[in-house]
């Protein structure tokens, strides 16, 4: 039995009390996967953005907001496992200065300021133990499969999900899963249950049962 830690779902920026920068996504990818790994025998914790999705009862949920908050949840759970899954779309950006009351419409128009919000994967595929290991997704438009490699490696992934822009919202997905010396493992497509059964197949055989 392996422990395993997914991060889930969007993460948000919140400008004022009431206005926020989000990411399209609706948590299902991460729960299909969550479902695949309890299916397996494995114990999960998943780290989740704000979601309407509903969650494995037979796993622990962290509920988050912002992009540091999901950092700092996944490097507790982290700690004590075995792997990561980093499922989730984090909001890569959030503003310098977050007002502490509704801002005002003075019909001017409104610049932001924005600043990079921590990368979670990288952030904890660049410290991780010699037993623990990182799967990162990449969702690409152009160059799919180098931009892919490009985004294992430089996280420091020991494998990696590529999927297109249609994976958003949708029940379906079309992956192709590539480990971390570029080999590919196989092209997954259909319902996302069904596909995350299949990377749990290939994250089962070259990550988990590799390091037992
Ligand atoms: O946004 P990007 O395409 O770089 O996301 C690729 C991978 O990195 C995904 O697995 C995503 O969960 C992860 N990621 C992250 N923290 C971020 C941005 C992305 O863990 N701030």
């Amino acid at each position: 039995m392996a422990r395993i830690v997914i991060t889930s779902g969007p993460t948000r920026q919140y400008l004022d009390p009431v206005r926020f920068l989000t990411n399209d996504s609706s948590g299902r990818m991460g729960a299909a996967l969550a479902q695949a790994t309890i299916d397996l025998g494995h114990e999960v914790t998943i780290i989740s953005g704000p979601v309407s999705v509903s969650y494995p009862s037979a796993a622990k949920v962290v509920d988050v907001v912002s992009t540091h908050e999901m950092l700092e949840a996944a490097r507790w759970a982290f700690h004590d496992s075995d792997g990561l899954i980093g499922a989730a779309a984090p909001c890569d950006y959030m503003p310098q200065q977050i007002e502490k009351h509704k801002l005002t419409k003075t019909g001017e128009g409104l610049q932001l300021s924005l600043i990079e919000t921590p990368d979670i994967i990288a952030t904890l595929g660049t410290s991780k133990r010699d037993h623990q290991w990182v799967v990162g997704f990449a969702l690409e438009t152009e160059d799919i499969r180098f931009r892919a490699i490009v985004k294992m490696s430089r996280k420091c992934c020991d494998m990696i999900v590529s999927n297109s822009a249609e994976a958003m919202n949708s029940d379906d997905n079309s992956v192709e899963v590539i480990l971390r010396d570029g080999s590919i493992l196989g092209q997954l497509t259909g319902p996302k249950f069904l596909v995350a059964r299949g990377i749990l197949f290939h994250i089962q055989k070259h990550l988990i049962d590799q390091n037992t």
